[in-house]
């Protein structure tokens, strides 16, 4: 296993989120909607609403039953509605042509409205424990940090060595475990403006730490 995915499994059984609803059961629609919210949202923000959209809806074929509206209702609070109209539809297609269930597929995820391929990596690395990368932007940011990555994170060459990285690191086993510790080690630990880098399980091997560049990278947009 790469020693990024070492410390981060150790750190994650050590001080990671180990009670977050979606966790509790790992169901793909759970997980599925979880992403979504968390796509714009903070974890503790998102909370309770996730709580309350899964109490009033609590599997896909009850969101796809489910009015519009009272969806967008049930959004309300969370802002970027596209999300929750995507989530609808999307819902209303897996009923049409998946059997009432998120596709296990990742080219088939992919293709559902809200599900780019870091999303579609989420929820089958978490929900089925497959071995999909994600990179959100807090991947994106402990990756350019951990391995010196010059440019602009939303460039194509930057982005897809990104990729490459993050799908390098990934372990053989604990595929849900490792894809929340990463999410949670860049929220929590190498986070944007006051990273906690005193803190952090990877600070030995962190090119950006033993270059001074943490502040410095990932680096911003040209122009
Ligand atoms: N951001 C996106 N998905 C997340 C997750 N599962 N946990 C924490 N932050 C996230």
């Amino acid at each position: 296993m790469s020693a990024f995915a070492e410390r981060l499994l150790a750190w994650f059984d050590a001080s990671g989120r180990h009670d977050l609803p979606w966790q509790h059961p790992r169901t793909p629609y759970r997980v599925w909607v979880a992403e979504i919210m968390l796509q714009q949202t903070q974890v503790q923000t998102a909370i309770p609403y996730y709580t309350r959209f899964l109490d009033a809806l609590p599997s896909l074929p009850d969101l796809a039953a489910a009015e519009l509206d009272r969806v967008l209702a049930l959004w309300s609070g969370l802002g970027y509605y596209a999300r929750a109209r995507n989530l609808h539809r999307a819902a209303r297609i897996c009923v049409e042509r998946h059997g009432g269930e998120l596709p296990r597929d990742i080219d088939a995820l992919q293709a559902l409205p809200g599900i780019g391929r870091s999303t579609a990596g989420a929820i089958l690395a978490q929900a089925h424990g497959l071995r999909f990368a994600i990179l959100d932007g807090n991947v994106k940011r402990s990756l350019a940090r951990y391995h010196g990555i010059r440019g602009w994170p939303g460039s194509g060459p930057v982005e897809k060595r990104l990729w490459e990285l993050s799908e390098s690191h990934l372990p053989q086993t604990r595929l849900a475990d490792y894809t929340q510790a990463v999410m949670d080690f860049g929220a929590t630990v190498c986070t944007r403006s006051d990273p906690a880098c005193v803190l952090c399980p990877l600070q030995d091997d962190c090119v950006a730490r033993r270059e001074g560049l943490v502040d410095r990278l990932p680096e911003p947009k040209p122009g």
